[in-house]
């Protein structure tokens, strides 16, 4: 897209209005997909891992170094495969010439060991944390969260992945060859400059940074090779600000079998499916009956060509995918609990807010008990210019979205949830259990509008 239309739409200064946002250019699919490495432990067998932040240069157009952050490596992480019932012990060193944190998205552990805004390592310093994981199998993910910096180091690279998994997730005919038919995918939209280096302080927006150019797994212009059979896809929203709406081209649907916590009951057909920043989907494609020569890609609703398919002519395994996957379940006595906590989202740019009030390190908003299931209450109020979606993230819990606007939420949300959208006038119930104690952060996964003070504190005790 060229310049004046970059200017026109949301990657000046302006408010973003999410109906006007620059559309992301279309990949060629000249590259293949990077796949993360699962990073091994530090013994090679054992749960003891070492997880550094650090700087670096990739080469992400052919020739030219673009200055980028990653965990060990110059540009986003490994993916971190953990089982249920594993007590994990990372070393975590920051390698960075400036503070950071290393929070564990949706992973439901001790506010110590959270990585919030408070757990700060300073240039040089490392720190060890050992936890137990004690939920099911899910595809979560890890990125800094430093205060009033965690979208120029998200932005800059800093994100990987945790596959969590469990007896259940073993048993499941469902795809699960890391990298062949079971592929994550992070999506990220980015501005480049004309020496192709990311300048997140020249194009920042203080109401979402968005990009024109798409990256996945920190690929430009990818391709997917996949045999012809059931390829199961990842999908994590791990951009600053922009909205996905995933579906395919050729109008064909297929199937979301897990959200951010866990998997769905029963698989859900889709022909679309949008994420906001920091939500997950996995969902599965059938290529098994494809016609190599047939164009298949993963587009966005802008029109974009995301991801495109190449089909190989080995056939793969013809598993049926399992009409029993969980046993989820809101029951009566949550359905029926009042509620106890009110939030209010409300304003654009810096001046967004939470029952009123910016984020303060000092100030504890709510505090609930351990074990003790809480309906909290979230509404979006809408501003003279309509507002606009806010993704609402709760740490350290995953919970369950019991209503939105008074009706059941869509089948693919009736799963464990750690985020999710609340458009503008919107009200959404959810219930949710803390398992550990410590403080934990609420907030808006638009990370300029985490940045900006769209955060507060509850104290679990
Ligand atoms: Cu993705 Cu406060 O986190
Ligand atoms: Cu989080
Ligand atoms: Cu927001």
């Amino acid at each position: 897209s060229s310049e004046g239309e970059m200017n026109n739409g949301s990657m000046g200064n302006g408010h973003m209005d999410h109906d006007d946002v620059v559309s992301l250019i279309d990949s060629t699919g000249e590259n293949e997909l990077n796949i993360p490495p699962i990073l091994k432990s530090d013994s090679n067998k054992g749960t003891e891992y070492t997880i550094r932040a650090q700087k670096g240069e990739t080469e992400i157009f052919d020739g030219v170094q673009t200055k980028t952050y990653g965990y060990n490596a110059s540009f986003l992480g490994p993916m971190l495969q953990f089982e249920k019932g594993d007590t994990v012990k990372i070393n975590l060193i920051n390698e960075l010439n400036e503070n950071t944190t290393f929070h564990w998205h949706g992973l439901e552990v001790p506010g110590n060991d959270d990585g919030g805004p408070h757990n700060v390592l300073e240039p040089g310093e490392e720190s060890t944390i050992e936890f137990e994981v004690t939920q099911e199998a899910a595809t979560l993910w890890f990125h800094p969260h430093p205060e009033g910096k965690t979208s120029e180091q998200v932005y800059n690279g800093l994100a990987g992945l945790i596959y969590i998994e469990d007896q259940n997730s073993k048993n499941l005919e469902l795809p699960s060859e890391y990298g062949e038919n079971d592929i994550p995918l992070v999506f990220q939209d980015k501005v480049f400059n004309d020496e192709k280096q990311l300048n997140y302080k020249a194009i920042a927006n203080e109401d979402g940074t968005v990009g024109d150019t798409s990256l996945i797994n920190g690929t430009l212009n990818p391709k997917l090779t996949v045999d012809k059979e059931k390829v199961r896809l990842r999908l994590l929203n791990g951009s600053n600000a922009r909205n996905y709406t995933f579906k395919l081209n050729t109008g064909d649907s297929f199937v979301q079998v897990a959200t951010d916590g866990g998997f769905l009951n029963e698989p859900v057909s889709m022909e679309e499916i949008t994420l906001t920043p920091s939500e997950r989907a996995e969902i599965i494609i059938d290529f098994s009956k494809v016609d190599g020569n047939e164009n298949i890609a993963l587009m966005n609703e802008d029109g974009a060509t995301l991801l495109p398919f190449e089909i190989t002519d080995q056939t793969g395994k013809n598993m049926d995918i399992p009409d029993e996957m969980n046993d989820f379940s809101v029951t009566e006595e949550e359905k029926n609990l009042p509620v106890t906590k009110e939030i209010e989202l409300f304003g654009m740019m810096d001046h967004v807010t939470i029952n009123g009030k910016k984020f303060d390190p000092e100030r504890i908003d709510f505090t609930q008990e351990q074990g003790v299931t809480e309906v909290w209450e979230i509404y979006n109020k809408p501003d003279m210019m309509g507002g606009m979606i806010h993704p609402f993230h709760i740490h350290g819990a995953q919970f369950k979205i019991l209503s939105r606007n008074g009706e059941a939420p869509a089948e693919n949300e009736r799963g464990w949830k750690d985020s999710f959208s609340v458009a503008p006038d919107e009200t959404v119930k959810i219930a949710i259990q803390f398992k550990n104690k410590g403080i934990y952060m609420f907030h808006c996964h638009i990370l300029e509008h985490e940045d900006n003070g769209m955060m507060g504190q509850v104290k679990v005790e």
